[in-house]
Parts: structure tokens; sequence; C-alpha cells
């Protein structure tokens, strides 16, 4: 069944101390006022995972996740990390194709479809970003744009595979520019998402996948995102950095 899920992505922001001391927080905020049946993830740079980890107690009901990892399983590729080594560090989530690494690091679909087995592969769970430009959304050929990167990193996958995978919608001219899709905006295209998965994977595997919102998600518009038919979450970045917004989010379901 369908998760609400609430994840983090702290891209390339905080320092150990600082990031320390945010978890703290945020378990702590989380645990003064129970929060019923979301998934709440964190998923700082990868240097912070192993302390981050050591830090959440067994009750604590934050899961990590990290915001890539290489497409191979092991090998001479200097610089790169693992799915067997976020593995190995507690990490149980693994966010694949997000638009800063198509766009800054030339990250293909073909590459993304060898990432999403890899995360698979060593029993992690992907978040798979999908989303368009601004001169797409302008010409009104989103649905095309995003049902192309779904099709080529996903449709490989057995139904029994893709029943582990999460998707975040993420229009690209929302991201850290402070401008929302609208409802309308964010309902109609996760139901569109929802219909292209269904015409190749089937009506219940579809109902069954989170497909989470992000792009400028704050505490002032998570509520009527969060509302919407076929929004099961957010992907939040900038409001993620900070503990009482990001626990204000989690709490707008
Ligand atoms: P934002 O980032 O919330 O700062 O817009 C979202 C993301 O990039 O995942």
């Amino acid at each position: 069944m369908k998760k609400n899920i609430v994840a983090g992505n702290w891209k390339m922001h905080k320092s150990l101390d600082e990031g320390l001391k945010l978890v703290s927080e945020i378990a702590t905020l989380v645990k003064e006022a129970p929060v019923n049946e979301v998934e709440i993830i964190i998923v700082p740079p990868f240097i912070h995972l192993t302390a981050l980890n050591k830090l959440l107690q067994d009750n604590d009901p934050i899961q990590l996740g990290a915001q890539n990892c290489n497409e191979h399983d092991s090998g001479a590729y200097t610089g790169e990390v693992s799915a067997a080594m976020l593995k190995s560090s507690g990490v149980v989530y693994v966010i694949i194709g997000h638009s800063e690494r198509r766009a800054y690091f030339n990250e293909s679909d073909e590459l993304l479809a060898a990432k999403i087995n890899q995360v698979l592969n060593n029993g992690l769970i992907p978040i798979f970003c999908c989303g368009e430009p601004l001169s797409v959304r302008e010409s009104n050929s989103q649905e095309d744009f995003v049902f192309t990167q779904l099709t080529n990193s996903l449709f490989h996958l057995s139904k029994e595979s893709f029943g582990k995978v999460v998707i975040a919608y993420e229009p690209i001219w929302a991201i850290g520019t402070g401008v929302t899709a609208s409802a309308a905006q964010a309902q109609e295209m996760h139901k569109a998402i929802r219909n292209h998965l269904a015409s190749h994977f089937g009506q219940e595997a579809a109902g069954n996948c989170s497909i989470l919102y992000g792009g400028s998600c704050k505490p002032s518009n998570a509520k009527e995102l969060f509302a919407l038919n076929d929004v099961d979450g957010g992907l939040i970045g900038g409001a993620s950095l900070n503990g009482t917004d990001f626990v204000d989010i989690i709490r707008s379901f």
C-alpha cells in the first residue's frame, strides 16, 4: 500500500555539527507529539550518514536516505559511493535522478535506469525524481516530457521491483525558486503520472505507488498539497534545513 512520506533533501548544506543538531531537534519534536502514518526521511550529504545513523535510536521514526549512488557494484571509480556501501551505513532510501544531478552532472535516463537497478538490487528504495523545466511547461508539453523520463528509467522493471519505487514529481521551475506549483497543477501532473504508470504496470501497482511533490514546499502550502488525491507527501529542499519548518510540514497530513 502507498505510504505518506516526507523526505528532507539537505543537498550540499550543513557541517557535521549542524547536521547532528538538526536531526536531534527533529527527533525531539517528533517524539514530543508523535506523527502518525508518515514515513520521515532525512537525506543528508553522504559524509554525515554514519554519524546520523549512530545518533538515531531504534525507536526514532526517522529513516536515512542518500542523495545519489553510483551505477556500478564496486571498482575503480574514485570519489563515488556504491549502493552496497549505503546499505551498510544504515541507509534505506536513495534519491535517483534529482534535476540537479541531471543538469549539473549530465545524468541521462539510461544512466538513471542503471542506478535504479543498483538501488533495488541492494534492497534499498529508490526515490525517482522527474519534472520539467520552465520552457517545457510554457509549451504545455510537461506530460510528454515527464512520461519519457519515467518510461526510459523505470519501464524495464518487473512489476514486483516497481512496487518498491517511490516517485517525486519536481517541476524544475519550482525548485528553490519560492514558486510552488498550484494545487491544480500538482494534482493534474500527479494524476497523469499515475495513469502513465498504470498503462505499463497496471492500476493496482500504480495506485500503490507513493508520488511525492517537490519544489518550494513549505509549512504554508504543504497542507493544501498533501490533501490532493494523488499527492502522497513531499520531497523538501530548503525548508528541510530548519527543524521546526520540517516538522510543521510533516504535521501537514
Ligand atoms: P526546494 O527543493 O524545496 O528547496 O524547492 C526541492 C528539491 O530539490 O528536492
